[in-house]
């Protein structure tokens, strides 16, 4: 299976990947920002040109409302296009009073709750592998050809979201957007293409590395080896050990890279981590992705931004405020509220700050969709509604009035 993968052609180009890694340099540096998004887990089931351009609609809404708000130019990468493996912390959960091997993603099994479906299959990993090259296919079309035309910023606003208070700020935000443009257009300013089109990266956690591998490739030109699976490659919390095998494959290729940091790295793991990977201090090349708790990011990150700022890495610093908030309430379910969500970003600004460094991104788990996953948020979810809509494979996800809402308090955290 392995041998099949390593003959099939890159998903992503060298060119690409070097292309990302600038932009993120610029991050580095302080004049942009970094919106990762997408799902926990990608799924096999629901695939259709309908859920992929919703997910990269309110991508772009949250984009469009940080570029205004803020006036820095957001950087745009997916959990898309092969975000299929899941590391878990336990090797059983229990599903209807039934013990299964955990569910790993659709790149391993399947995901329903019978000991058959858990059993991994190899195939997976072509399907997985085909599908990203689909989506990745439909991305492309998606952001080159009108879709994400500031232009049509109106449109990226669905039907549920508009009703909202949030999605009613972002109409009136949409249309100063569309009057700019229209003032910009009477100057005799026409066709600028970054307004036409935006750049889109992918992104995934390099977990499974028998399919990275597979589907690494050398650069002719310069000899250098680049993972072509997606633009962007992270290690999780669990698969960060610093003598570890997937610290040792990310060290080995030229993607720009990143690292979750939970709430029990130290300054010393960390500084190590930068010295694995980012030897030659080259900025963008790294991103860190702390996911400390919202209780705990204002204890456990200033010391980490301290380390790597003296250690002169030019990293990109990002928050996920999703995985250090997740907890299973009374009826079972994994879910995470979305003031703790704003709490954690804020506590990253806030430690950003304290330690003079640019704040440069988040990361985050969100759907185009209506679901009921995440508590909170201006639809005020409760434990009730939880059941209602409920369709992650894995993590809870934001929806996308929640999405918007978060932009807009992120946009207000980011305001000097
Ligand atoms: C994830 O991003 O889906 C994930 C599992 O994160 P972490 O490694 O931070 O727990
Ligand atoms: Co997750």
């Amino acid at each position: 299976m392995l041998r099949d993968l390593a003959e099939k052609p890159p998903l992503v180009f060298m060119g690409e990947a070097r292309s990302l890694q600038e932009n993120l340099a610029r991050v580095a540096r302080g004049q942009a920002f970094l919106l990762q998004a997408g799902d926990c887990a990608e799924s096999f089931k629901e695939f259709s040109a309908g859920n992929i351009g919703d997910r990269l609609k309110v991508i772009l809404q949250m984009s469009a409302i940080l570029t205004y708000g803020t006036g820095v130019p957001v950087v745009k990468v997916g959990r898309i296009a092969g975000q299929f493996a899941k590391p878990r912390s336990e090797d059983t959960e229990v599903v209807g009073g039934v013990t299964l091997p955990s569910f790993r993603g659709h790149i391993v099994h399947d995901d329903a709750p019978t000991p058959e479906a858990r059993i991994p299959d190899p195939t997976r990993m072509i399907a997985a592998y085909n599908q990203s090259a689909v989506t990745l296919n439909l991305l492309r079309a998606f952001t080159r050809g009108g879709y994400a035309d500031l232009h049509e910023v109106h449109r990226w606003n669905q039907e549920f979201v508009a009703s909202t208070p949030g999605g009613q700020r972002y109409e009136q935000m949409a249309s100063e957007i569309d009057r700019a443009i229209r003032f910009m257009e009477a100057c005799g300013v026409h066709d600028v293409q970054a307004l036409r089109e935006t750049e889109f990266w992918t992104s995934h956690e390099a977990l499974l590395l028998g399919y990275e591998e597979a589907l690494t490739r050398r650069d002719p030109l310069t000899g250098e080896w680049f993972a072509t699976s997606a633009h962007l490659l992270w290690v999780g919390e669990r698969t960060r050990q610093l003598d570890g095998a997937h610290l040792a494959f990310l060290s080995g290729i030229q993607n720009p890279l990143g690292v979750k940091l939970g709430p029990s790295a130290t300054a010393d793991e960390v500084r190590a981590i930068c010295d694995q990977l980012d030897p030659d201090r080259v900025p963008g090349r790294l991103t860190l992705i702390a996911r400390m708790g919202a209780a705990q990011v204002a204890e456990r990150l200033p010391p980490l931004l301290a380390a790597v700022r003296d250690g002169g890495h030019p990293v990109v610093w990002a928050s996920d405020p999703m995985h250090g908030n997740t907890f299973v309430n009374a009826d079972g379910h994994k879910t995470r509220r979305f003031e703790d969500v704003v709490a954690e970003v804020a506590g990253f600004f806030h430690a950003c700050r304290q330690e003079r460094v640019w704040p440069g991104g988040i990361h985050l788990e969100l759907t185009g969709d209506n679901v009921t996953e995440c508590l909170g948020g201006t639809d005020e979810i409760t434990d009730a509604h939880l059941g209602l809509r409920y369709t992650t494979t894995c993590d809870p996800r934001l929806n996308a009035r929640q999405s918007v809402d978060l932009a807009f308090r992120v946009m207000e955290l980011l305001e000097p």
